[in-house]
This record gives C-alpha cells, sequence and structure tokens, in this order.
C-alpha cells in the first residue's frame, strides 16, 4: 500500500482495483462499492484527520449507540462526467447544510465544510474512473456519521465516525412505478424527525413498503400523520402531482424532506415559465382529479430517482391508473435537470462543482 499525507487528509491507496469486475451496464442500485472510502473520527470534541484508505469493513464495539438507538444520520448525492471527462458534482453545499441541520436534530457534532466537501472531493477525484460517460451514467456518494461510542444508556455519543463511500449507479426503480396512498401509516409526525436525513426515517418505511410491495406496489405515498388526507412525500422520494397546466407540491416543513433535487426542480420550473406551487395537495382532490381528468402526472423526485413517474395509485379499495399523456412535465424537467448535471446545458444557477 502506499502512504501518501497531504495536510488536510491521509491516503493509502489500495494495491489493486477492483473496477475490471463491475458490470457497468448491469447495476442493481447500491450494491458495488469503489476501491476507497473515507473515514474520519470525532473524539474528545473534535473531528480528528480524514483518511482515505481501501474499502473494508471495521469493528465497532457491539454496545455502540449505532446499533441501539439508531444515532445515524446520512446524504445521498451523485458525480457526473460531462465529454470531455471531468467529473461534477451537483449542489454538495446543500448536501452538507442539510447534512449538519440532521446532525444537530440528531445531537451529532456537525462536519467542518473542509472535511466534508474537501474529502468528497479528493476521494471522487480519486475514484474518478469509477464515474462513467453518458447519460444515466453516475457515481452515487453516500456521506454518513454513525455514533460509534460504546455503552448502552440511552444519551448520545460522545464518540462518532463520519464516512464517505460510493457505489456506481444507473437507475433507482427498474420498472413501473405504482403506488400505495397511506391511510395508516405515516413517515414523519410534527416534532419528529421527518425533516432530517436520519437512519430510523428509512428503516420506518421498510414494513408498510413490504406490505405495499407484497400487493404489488413499489412504493407508498405517505399521508400526514394526523389526519392522513394530505399527501407528503412518495417512498423515498419528495413527490410532485400535476392538475392541467400546474405542478404541485407539500411544502418542506418538520414532516417533509427538504430534497435537493425537489428545490432544483422548482427552481428550474419557475425560471422555464412551468407554473409550480408549493403547496400541501389532498387525497381527495387527488381522486377528483384522476375522475374528472384534470390529474396528468404524478412523479417523485430524489438523487437517487431522479424523476420517477408514477403510474397508477390505489386508495381503499380503488386503483387509478393514470392517462399516457405528451408532453409530459416530468419528463421535460428531468430532462433539463440531467443536462445540467452532465453539462449538457447551461447550469444558470452555478449549481455545479467541478472536481
Ligand atoms: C437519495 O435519493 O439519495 C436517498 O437518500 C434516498 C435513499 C433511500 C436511496
Amino acid at each position: 500500500m502506499m502512504l501518501k499525507t497531504t495536510s488536510e487528509i491521509d491516503i493509502v491507496k489500495a494495491n489493486s482495483s477492483k473496477i475490471n469486475e463491475v458490470d457497468f451496464e448491469n447495476l442493481t442500485f447500491g450494491n458495488v462499492f469503489t476501491d476507497h472510502m473515507l473515514v474520519c473520527d470525532f473524539k474528545e470534541g473534535k473531528w480528528e484527520k480524514p483518511v482515505i484508505k481501501p474499502y473494508e469493513p471495521f469493528l465497532i464495539d457491539p454496545s455502540a449507540k449505532v446499533f441501539h438507538y439508531g444515532q445515524a444520520i446520512f446524504e445521498g448525492m451523485k458525480a457526473y462526467k460531462d465529454e470531455n471527462d471531468d467529473v461534477w458534482l451537483f449542489r454538495p453545499d446543500e448536501n452538507l447544510d442539510r447534512f449538519n441541520k440532521s446532525a444537530v436534530r440528531m445531537a451529532m457534532p456537525e462536519i467542518p465544510e473542509e472535511i466534508f466537501i474537501g474529502g468528497l472531493k479528493t476521494i471522487v477525484d480519486m475514484e474518478r474512473s469509477w464515474v462513467r460517460k453518458g447519460l444515466g451514467n453516475t457515481l452515487y456518494i453516500r456521506p454518513f456519521m454513525i455514533a460509534v461510542g460504546s455503552g448502552v444508556i440511552a444519551q448520545p455519543s460522545s464518540q462518532y465516525r463520519f464516512m464517505i463511500i460510493l457505489s456506481p449507479a444507473r437507475s433507482y426503480y427498474s420498472g413501473e412505478v405504482k403506488v400505495i396512498i397511506a391511510e395508516h401509516y405515516s413517515r414523519a409526525a410534527n416534532g419528529g424527525i421527518g425533516a432530517a436525513k436520519a437512519a430510523g426515517n428509512y428503516s420506518a418505511q421498510f414494513y408498510p413498503q413490504k406490505l405495499a410491495q407484497e400487493k404489488g406496489f413499489q412504493q407508498i405515498i405517505w399521508t400526514d400523520d394526523a389526519t392522513h388526507t394530505k399527501l407528503e412525500e412518495a417512498g423515498t422520494m419528495n413527490v410532485f402531482f400535476r392538475f392541467n397546466d400546474t405542478i404541485y407540491t407539500a411544502p418542506t416543513s418538520e414532516r417533509i424532506l427538504d430534497g435537493v433535487t425537489r428545490k432544483s426542480l422548482i427552481a428550474i420550473a419557475k425560471r422555464d415559465g412551468i407554473k409550480v406551487e408549493e403547496r400541501s395537495v389532498l387525497v381527495s382532490e387527488l381522486i377528483a382529479g384522476a375522475k374528472d381528468g384534470s390529474l396528468k402526472e404524478i412523479f417523485g423526485a430524489g438523487t437517487a430517482a431522479v424523476v420517477s413517474p408514477i403510474v397508477g395509485f390505489q386508495y381503499q379499495e380503488d386503483y387509478y391508473e393514470l392517462p399516457k399523456i405528451e408532453n409530459s412535465l416530468a419528463i421535460q424537467l428531468k430532462d433539463k435537470l440531467t443536462k445540467v448535471q452532465y453539462k449538457l446545458a447551461e447550469d444558470t444557477f452555478g449549481w455545479t462543482v467541478k472536481v
């Protein structure tokens, strides 16, 4: 192994690469990881020097808080390669900001920008051959932080580990997305941790999602916990509804994740004269729109899922199939967003950051 030390990050390079074993045409989301990972520990009230080293398992004490109380947060980001072989990140400052908001909510230490952004750029640069050219090819980036301090007392840990791992990725969903509208389970409640990207927000969805999948649906559209009348998010994505020529999405709140894809689509829509409103959409409006034909499209938006059209939804005993439409706003917005990410269109907002 070759050890290289910069003033900011220690680097231990892997002796060999797994890259030639990877079938980049047939990737299942989140299963293959690159050769290196970034690790940075927080001890005695401060962050230590980060190290990038070969991707490998590591030991944690069985009593660590992450195992017992789920004190863990993460982010989802992507790197893209343009036609000139340059590699780009998309709005990494937004992910840093949300990561630190999640950290505060979960009583974890905030991460300094030089570790998060500096670490990100260094490791993505090292792994740039894992970022393939061509629309749809991405390197999914998973920064996360776990509580590694030992002891099962239910109090915040005093020790944490921040890590970045990278996974080449294409699409998140492999086929059509049909959803069930939640009547009983909810994703988040006011005062809870719905706005944080906390690990437990996602594992709490596994059981209702399993029930939905047993009935042939891929995801759930969550409704508000208090009344189950307002549409909130779709599984792992923010959700948009198009009625006639206007698209609607729930406003961010303590229950709704402030999605980077969500806010980017809203900005692009506003820039390009597509009518968009941030307001709660009611289940009753959705049913009425499906019946009278004013409901034209539903789509999810997230880093992993990008923009995923939803073809139909089940509510109580009834299934509503959406009409096939030309000039889909979901497809138009997806196209505009991805062209910015791959540097195929002008980045009017200054969102892309070169690695
Ligand atoms: C993302 O879209 O990056 C997410 O974090 C969702 C995750 C469950 C894949």
